[in-house]
């Protein structure tokens, strides 16, 4: 297929550039580089030995850029990364939260649906489970309250989506729900590169253990976990990008599965890990050590959030391939090579 990735510069766009050409996909970047670099796609394209990814610097709110992209091929389906994606920024920032993924969406669909395009995979979040009703969590679990405008915008972009496609049966709409993507592409040429102080436990491990941070807070250890710490699923990032290749098949007019051309998946590995449990994980595989002390809980935390990816085996023959070792030693890996990032 051809496919426009949009957000491909990013942590999981280029990841999935990967698994797209390896798989025999041709793929197309719009990125505005709001929170990524081109030396990232370079990067790509060394590992895949071709000489550069297809990209245009575009913002997706830019309806006549879009119009041009879209004017000058035909993309088979879209696979949609950009957003904005800091939970905390997005609670000082909400109007810019919901401008650029929401606003930015609308037009990205509308220019879509104006080529004829209508296949599109959308990244979304555990997060729109809220504190979940069951676990592990399925599909079949209610949409809960979000803590944070970003959690919002994804919960509000599945349902403009879903609304589209019940108005309009030529659209095919996958909604990929992430767990927690740590990891890097194994050459350790490509990975994370968060700008600031992480918010996220990996990329706080990784920089802790290099020397950037002095120590890791442990946010939480009275939670009724098995060792207080906050127990979520971690998914190995190439793991995740391989999700969105076997996501493909849901445009297959032979795909058998979905309601009304409505696909639903969880995206993890139906493992719980805690913080500690990533701590002890990484000190022992990488032979190196991340000073930590416990701190009180962060706000809008949950004590517990993994998942029963079963439907996407069932349904997509996908499943994580990658452990625990594999998280931490790719992780330290891509840290180490580059430890001011691009
Ligand atoms: P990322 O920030 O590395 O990648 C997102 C990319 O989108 C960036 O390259 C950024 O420059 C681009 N972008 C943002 N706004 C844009 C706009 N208006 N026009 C064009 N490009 C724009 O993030 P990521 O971790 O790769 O996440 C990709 C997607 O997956 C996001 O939608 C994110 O919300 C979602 N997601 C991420 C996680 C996670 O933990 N990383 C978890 C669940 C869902
Ligand atoms: C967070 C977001 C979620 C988003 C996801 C991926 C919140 C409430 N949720 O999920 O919306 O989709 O990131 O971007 O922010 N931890 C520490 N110390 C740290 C950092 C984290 O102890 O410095 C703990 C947390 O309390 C949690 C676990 O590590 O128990 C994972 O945290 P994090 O990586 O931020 O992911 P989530 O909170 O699951």
């Amino acid at each position: 297929m051809n496919i426009l990735v949009t957000g491909g510069a990013g942590f999981i766009g280029t990841h999935t550039l990967i698994e797209l050409y390896r798989a025999g996909h041709a793929a197309t970047v719009v990125d505005n580089l709001s929170n990524s670099n081109p030396v990232a796609l370079q990067r790509v394209a060394e590992i895949l030995e071709v000489g550069e990814i297809p990209f245009h610097q575009t913002d997706i709110r830019d309806r006549e850029g879009l119009e041009r992209i879209f004017a000058s091929q035909h993309f088979d389906a879209c696979i949609h990364f950009a957003g904005l994606k800091a939970v905390g920024e997005s609670v000082e920032k909400p109007w810019e939260y919901y401008e650029n993924n929401i606003g930015g969406t609308l037009v990205l669909i509308d220019v879509m649906r104006r080529h004829g395009c209508k296949n599109i995979i959308f990244s979304s979040s555990a997060t729109v489970y809220g504190d979940p009703a069951e676990i592990p969590i399925t599909e079949r679990c209610p949409k809960g309250q979000c803590t944070n405008p970003y959690g919002w915008t994804k919960s509000m972009l599945e349902q403009v989506l879903m609304d589209i496609r019940r108005a309009d049966a030529e659209w095919k709409v996958v909604l990929l729900r992430y767990f927690n993507p740590v990891g890097a592409h194994p050459s350790g040429r490509i990975g994370e590169n968060p700008n600031g102080i992480p918010n996220n436990l990996m990329p706080y491990i990784t920089q802790t253990a290099i020397g950037k941070r002095k120590e890791l807070g442990v946010f939480g250890n009275d939670y009724p976990t098995p060792d207080g710490t906050g127990v979520r699923d971690y998914i190995h990032v190439c793991d995740l990008a391989a999700a969105h290749v076997s996501a493909l098949q849901c445009f297959e007019p032979t795909f058998r599965h979905g309601v009304d051309g409505a696909h639903i998946y969880n995206i993890g590995t139906g493992h719980g890990y805690s913080v500690l449990d990533m701590v002890n994980a990484f000190m022992r595989v990488n032979g190196v050590n991340v000073p930590y002390s416990i701190k009180p809980r962060r706000a809008g935390d949950i004590a517990t959030c993994y998942c029963d990816p079963g439907k996407a085996r069932a349904e997509l023959g996908w499943q994580a391939r990658l452990g625990l070792d594999d998280m931490v030693r790719d992780s330290w890996r891509w840290q180490s090579m580059n430890p001011e990032g691009y």
